[in-house]
């Protein structure tokens, strides 16, 4: 068991759910919402921060001008996507804007969710982003073979090969990621698989909570 403390002993029990790109987060998380867990995740929280009138606009803005931003008022996903791969620099900026937002919502959202008998924190970046594990007490790793990867995001948005290669080059090594995590999900198998595999872990976090 992950010593780490839980944030007060009036919230849940917290899991931080990672893996690399298409590995199978979402569809984990709504496995575990299917039994009653509570999700917060941290994609739509960035989401909801970058829309129009966005919390982070006027940060954006400031730190980088008017162009990465919509006619509509939210960030334009596409420009600054283009742009944080090839200038680091310009990342670590709007990493500086969006996380601290980031995890500041994160940890109101579980302050709020009293009501869950467990929590999943979906972090895609769980190791990478400074206090996010403070906020967890284990964390789960979706884990699948980069053939798999690659399938299965091709078929689902007609990113291509090369696309997601780089992406996965940029990401942290399966292997690293496979030695930092306390419980792994092997995602490599039918839909029907991962179900019962979820249906184990779930059964275990409702002990593990109580
Ligand atoms: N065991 C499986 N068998 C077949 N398809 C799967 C399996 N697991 C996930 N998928 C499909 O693979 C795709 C990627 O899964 P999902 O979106 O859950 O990954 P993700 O880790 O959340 O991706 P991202 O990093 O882009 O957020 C989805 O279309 C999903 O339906
Ligand atoms: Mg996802």
């Amino acid at each position: 068991m992950n010593p780490l403390p839980h944030l007060t002993t009036d919230t849940p029990f917290c899991i931080g759910l990672t893996g690399g790109i298409g590995c199978g987060k979402s569809t984990v998380a709504n496995l575990f919402k299917a039994h009653g867990a509570g999700i917060i995740d941290t994609d739509e929280i960035a989401h909801q921060l970058t829309r129009a009138d966005g919390e982070a606009i006027q940060a954006i803005i400031a730190a980088f001008g008017p162009k990465y931003i919509t006619t509509s008022g939210a960030l334009d996903r596409h420009a600054m996507r283009a742009l944080i791969f090839t200038d680091k620099n310009s990342k670590i900026t709007l990493e500086q804007i969006l996380h601290p937002l980031i995890l500041a919502h994160s940890k109101e959202l579980i302050h709020r969710a009293c009501d869950k008998p467990y929590l999943i924190l979906m972090v895609p970046l769980l190791f990478e982003t400074p206090g996010f594990l403070q906020l967890v007490q284990r964390t789960l790793l979706v884990d699948c073979s980069e053939e798999n990867q690659i399938s299965r995001v091709i078929k689902r948005n007609g990113m291509n090969e090369e696309q997601i290669r780089t992406i996965i080059q940029h990401q942290m090594t399966r292997q690293a990621r496979r030695r930092l995590n306390d419980d792994i999900v092997q995602n490599d198998g039918s839909l029907d698989t991962l179900t019962a595999l979820v249906l184990t872990l779930h059964k275990r976090y409702l002990h593990t909570g109580q």
